[in-house]
């Protein structure tokens, strides 16, 4: 049996909708109600994976570190004492390295890598959804300090794509990591062009002092400036992607990333 986890998330639960279209055999793990066996990864205890040979483990959340590896390795703990064969995990894209939420993915690979358990990593590039929503513009303008460089984002869409096409035939990806990120890249001035809006980037302590004013959790603001200098510095450009295999013909990145931009204005 295959179990698919965090499918109250946005990512998740586009995975769960894909695959009952392709009329897929799985059950569904979450925190909320809905899902058929409720688990927090927090509380181990909580962890029940009774029958299930193949686990879709979603990445869990925004948290300080420590949190997410205890999460993480909570849900690989159980999985390997309750019989669980192969672990699909969603990872973060290589690109995206120099973030602030890339420790707790690659110490989450490592881990899975020396489990035991066969396993399949998709590093998931960065979301053009949060690109769109963090250069989102007011009163015609986008301030955000993403500098002038491309990002190889890509639409959660094509990510649950990917993950489909993986959870088809698990086997055939085993010990496999595919790198996820947008085949297209766009630059944030591109996104103004194409939403009609002035680019004009603020610069890196303007936006900390700007956060640093905004209700955040404490993880937040640095979390936010790394994808803010990793952008500036021009480390979320990749021309190196394995999405084409998994999804043959990708959703255009930057039409997602303005429609999140001006749904946000
Ligand atoms: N590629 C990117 O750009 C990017 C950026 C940021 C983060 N991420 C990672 O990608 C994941 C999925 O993205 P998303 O857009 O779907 O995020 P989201 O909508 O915020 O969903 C958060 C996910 O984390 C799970 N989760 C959080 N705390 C948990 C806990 N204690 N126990 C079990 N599950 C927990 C949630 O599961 P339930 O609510 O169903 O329990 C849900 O699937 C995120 O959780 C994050 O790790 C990716």
């Amino acid at each position: 049996m295959m179990l698919i986890t965090g499918t109250s998330g946005q990512l998740s639960s586009l995975i769960v909708a894909k695959a009952k279209e392709l009329g897929l055999n799985f059950i569904t793990a979450s925190r909320s109600l809905n899902a058929d066996r409720q688990m927090d990864f927090d509380h181990i205890e909580t962890i029940d994976f009774t029958g299930v040979d193949t686990l879709f483990l979603t990445s869990a959340g925004y948290a300080e570190d420590d949190i997410v590896i205890r999460r993480h390795n909570n849900v690989i703990t159980a999985a390997s004492t309750q019989g669980v064969k192969h672990i699909v995990y969603t990872s973060l894209s290589y690109a995206s390295d120099h973030l602030g939420f890339a420790l707790a993915h690659r110490w989450t690979e490592r881990r899975l890598q020396e489990s035991g358990m066969a396993w399949t990593i998709l590093r998931n590039g960065l979301y053009a959804e949060l690109i769109g929503s963090l250069a989102s513009s007011y009163e015609g303008r986008i301030t955000a300090p993403f500098g002038n460089e491309e990002i190889s984002a890509v639409s959660r869409e094509d990510l649950a794509d990917a993950a489909v096409a993986v959870l088809k035939d698990t086997i055939a990806h085993n010990n496999k990591v595919y790198e996820l990120s947008g085949v297209k890249s766009f630059s944030v001035p591109d996104l103004a062009q194409r939403i009609s809006v002035r680019y004009e980037p603020t610069d890196l302590s303007t936006e900390r002092s700007r956060l640093e004013t905004l209700q955040l959790l404490p993880f937040q603001v640095p979390m936010l400036m790394s994808i803010y200098a990793s952008s500036m510095a021009g480390f979320l450009k990749t021309n190196s992607s394995d999405l084409t295999s998994l999804v043959p013909r990708p959703r255009d990145a930057l039409a997602t990333a303005c429609t999140t931009a001006t749904k946000e204005t």
